[in-house]
């Protein structure tokens, strides 16, 4: 499903030195795993998630999706790719404040450049039912709590039904029993509904959670589990 070969990511800081953020990454996720990625603060999971979700190009190396090259494609077409490809949860929400809830949850869908097929608004209703937040749709999300908000951007995530789900640190602004919930949110829709589930962590007990565990430091993979 996802490939990534040979991928590095360098900055460069004052145009002195080279600092490799991701150095010749190797990794292959299948169709409908359940994985996590972990390292400690600054180990480059933000920038690995940034490549595999397309919204971020390496500096060197090959990203295939479907066995499709798309390192070499146009920035429309990756976003084209990425945009029926993969929903993204941030740990911060990322909603925006002055769109209500179902507003948060329909943004997919008006950057979206083909037709679509479905009812957008009656599958946004929908998820807001089925993530327990019926009656929030016209909330703001300062009105929400942390775990409400999450279950949002989740519902942003889902509405253009894509097959993979990338979460970074999505329990990471949440009290452990919320923490907990959006956590059996993210299992369930990798063990019903079959999305390939990729949760980016520095905590090793919400890694423990999924079925493979990425170990990444200083930039490259260390080991898995
Ligand atoms: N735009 C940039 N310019 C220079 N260095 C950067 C840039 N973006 C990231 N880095 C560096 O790349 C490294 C990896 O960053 P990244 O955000 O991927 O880490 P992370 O593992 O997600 O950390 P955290 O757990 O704190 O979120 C860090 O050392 C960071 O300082
Ligand atoms: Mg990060």
């Amino acid at each position: 499903m996802i490939r990534l070969k040979n991928v590095s990511k360098v900055y460069q800081i004052d145009n002195e030195i080279t600092f490799y953020a991701l150095k010749k990454v190797n990794l292959e996720i299948k169709k409908s795993e359940f994985v996590s990625i972990v390292g400690p603060s600054g180990s480059g999971k933000s920038t690995l998630m940034h490549i595999i979700g397309l919204l971020d190009r390496p500096t060197s190396g090959q990203v295939f999706i479907n066995e499709k090259e798309v390192s070499k494609l146009s920035d429309n077409e990756i976003s084209d790719i990425r945009n029926q490809t993969v929903g993204f949860i941030f740990q911060q929400f990322n909603l925006i404040n002055k769109l209500t809830a179902l507003e948060n949850i329909l943004i997919p869908t008006i950057y979206c450049r083909r037709k679509l097929n479905f009812d957008v608004k009656a599958r946004a209703l929908d998820l807001i039912k089925k993530f327990n937040i019926a009656g929030k749709e016209n909330s703001y999300p300062n009105k929400l709590s942390g775990g409400q908000q999450q279950r949002v951007a989740i519902a942003r995530a889902l509405i253009m039904d894509p097959p993979v789900i990338l979460a970074d640190e999505p329990t990471g602004n949440l009290d452990s029993k919320n923490g907990e919930i959006i956590l059996d949110l993210l299992k369930k829709l990798n063990k019903e509904e079959k999305r390939t589930v990729i949760i980016v962590t520095h905590d090793l007990d919400i890694a423990k959670k999924t079925d493979r565990i990425i170990k990444i430091k200083d930039g490259q993979i260390i080991g898995y589990e």
